[in-house]
């Protein structure tokens, strides 16, 4: 059996370690430097797996030796938004947070696969690849997976019907700028610009990059959490499955999409090694101005990120 480890046994963490072990998919070591709060969370998701039938481990723990040699080990760990704060406010605190989990990460369990799910997340996935030293196919972030299944809520309930009759793929920066691609959306295989206007579209477009403040703004003491577990599991079933499955992903961009060598949500090839490959799917003219502009704030964030550690 795979192992998954999580870091953070906040509601995301436990959430998605929950989702893994009811999908049968892997052991799960939940991680945190509050003891009890692991401890009692796996203790009482390990007691619904006769329930669900299901024989895989779960272990909480404060020790990172636990986690050691995991398959896959996802990153949480960090302080979530407050309403009115932007993800980039948290950059300092969760750039220590994120460097001190790598540095031992690194040490335990030298051959993993990382996803990262703390925010601000293109800049925390350079900080993990930059700390790790990790061959970069290993990194992956979370969120084009998230904003993209925002963004296919909103047109499913506009246009009531199913929401596996629509295609869609939101890319960029997992922030306001993020790019949801109009041009590849489509709904039972029409382009959505046949079943929406450009005004209503517009709106969606608009509540999906605002999609994670509306939960915050709702909740007041936390940030979403259903729906990033759900995303951050689409993730380890593709890699723990080899499903070589195209995902919207933070990875690492060489020359795609001109990014010039750094994390960025993009479509990519997801298996067992991680980031197989990058589909360079073409956007249009607006598309390509608005992937310009995100791809200028992840620069700043990750030039930001990089000056504290020095
Ligand atoms: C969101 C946070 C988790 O988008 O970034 O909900």
């Amino acid at each position: 059996m795979p192992k998954v480890t999580i870091l953070g046994a906040g509601n995301v963490g436990a959430t998605a370690a929950h989702l893994i072990l009811l999908k049968g998919l892997a052991d799960v070591v939940l991680l945190d430097i509050v003891p009890g709060i692991p401890r009692g969370k796996a203790l009482d998701m390990l007691e619904s797996m006769p329930v669900e039938g299901k024989n895989v481990s779960v272990k909480g723990t404060d020790s990172y030796a636990d986690t050691a040699d995991s398959d896959i080990v996802i990153i949480t760990a960090g302080l979530p938004r407050k309403p009115g704060m932007s993800r980039d406010e948290l950059l300092e605190k969760n750039a220590a947070i994120m460097k001190g989990c790598v540095e031992q990460v690194k040490v335990t369990s030298p051959k993993a696969i990382l996803i990262i799910v703390s925010n601000p997340l293109d800049a925390m996935v350079s900080v993990a690849s930059e700390v790790s030293g990790f061959p970069k196919r290993r990194i992956l972030g979370m969120a084009g997976i998230l904003d993209t299944a925002r963004f296919k809520t909103f047109i499913a309930e506009t246009l009531e019907v199913s929401v596996n009759q629509i295609d869609a793929l939101v890319l960029g920066g997992h922030g306001d700028d993020m790019v949801p691609l109009i041009s590849k959306t489509t709904v039972a295989g029409k382009p959505i610009i046949q079943c929406l206007s450009p005004e209503e579209i517009g709106r969606l477009v608009q509540r999906t990059r605002q999609g994670g403040m509306e939960i915050v703004n709702h909740l007041k003491t936390g940030s979403a959490y259903y729906a990033p577990a759900s995303s951050v599991v689409a993730m380890v079933d593709a890699i723990l499955r080899d499903k070589k499955q195209l995902l919207p992903v933070a990875a690492y961009c060489d020359k795609e999409f001109g990014v010039g060598g750094y994390f960025i949500g993009v479509p990519a090839v997801i298996g067992a090694a991680g980031v197989e490959d990058i589909i360079e799917v073409s956007l249009s003219e607006e598309e390509q101005q608005q992937f310009e502009k995100t791809k200028e704030h992840v620069r700043e964030l990750v030039r930001k990120v990089r000056s504290l550690s020095r």
